[in-house]
């Protein structure tokens, strides 16, 4: 199956990377910093198409579609990139919900034409249990929260305006990357390992649900 995954450079995106390969998919890589992936690229030659982009630009986006059409389509595409600042400014606001919803949702609408060529086409939104309004009894993290929680919704529609596309959002864990820190209980193989679980295994009649890397469901 051909694969794209998004902030494939380093942490949750690496890990989503390198196990796509070993399990014999073609993986779009799609990242700003392409030297990260050049171990992976020696032992995985044909099926790893490193891309060099910042997918918030418009044109990255076109270039994106053409590559994917060239090399045969798209049946997985996973929304990994994502960004969390804790301060409560305009900017950091924005941007957060640029990066972690308004892309991520520009992307899917860009690809859906191409997955709906799928046999089994499936949207992978890497979400976060911070989005859970239910869940949040602790407060702060706001443009993070938010913007995630934003995504949430974003999917929600997509996923009825989509019914040929299996759509899921996945909570990774609190996991040690550069954003979870020395202190997360969850390594990237675990998490990446588990999230990996949850596509193969996820049916249509599942589509839109918000869950975790095990399985479980998570309140909205
Ligand atoms: N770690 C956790 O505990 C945790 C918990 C819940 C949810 N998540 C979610 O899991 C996903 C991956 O997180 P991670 O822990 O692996 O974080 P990470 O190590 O900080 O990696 C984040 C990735 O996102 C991309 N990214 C960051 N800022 C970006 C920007 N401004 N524009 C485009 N891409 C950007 C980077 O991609 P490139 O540099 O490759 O372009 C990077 O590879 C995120 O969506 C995050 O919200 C993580």
């Amino acid at each position: 199956m051909n694969v794209l995954v998004t902030g494939a450079s380093r942490g949750i995106g690496l890990g989503l990377t390198a196990i796509a390969l070993k399990k014999g998919h073609t993986v779009f890589a799609v990242t700003r910093n392409p030297q990260a992936l050049n171990t992976l690229q020696g032992d995985y030659a044909q099926s790893l198409v490193i891309i060099d982009a910042d997918i918030s630009q418009p044109l990255s986006l076109k270039m994106l579609m053409a590559k994917v059409e060239e090399k045969g389509g798209l049946d997985i595409l996973i929304n990994n990139a994502g960004m969390m600042k804790p301060d409560e400014t305009y900017e950091a606001l924005t941007e957060s919900f640029q990066v972690n919803a308004i892309i991520p949702f520009l992307l899917t609408k860009a690809m859906t034409p191409i997955l709906r060529k799928s046999k089994n086409p499936k949207v992978v939104q890497i979400s976060t249990k911070m989005a859970s309004i239910e869940d949040n009894t602790s407060g702060g993290y706001y443009a993070y929260r938010s913007s995630k929680t934003a995504l949430n919704m974003l999917t929600r529609s997509l996923k009825i305006d989509h019914p040929e596309i299996t759509f899921a959002l996945i909570h990774p864990g609190w996991v040690k990357t550069d954003m979870g820190g020395d202190n997360a209980p969850v390594d990237v193989m675990e998490s990446t390992q588990g999230i990996w679980k949850v596509i193969d295994l996820i049916a249509h009649k599942d589509s839109g649900k918000f869950i975790d890397f095990q399985g479980n469901e998570i309140a909205w």
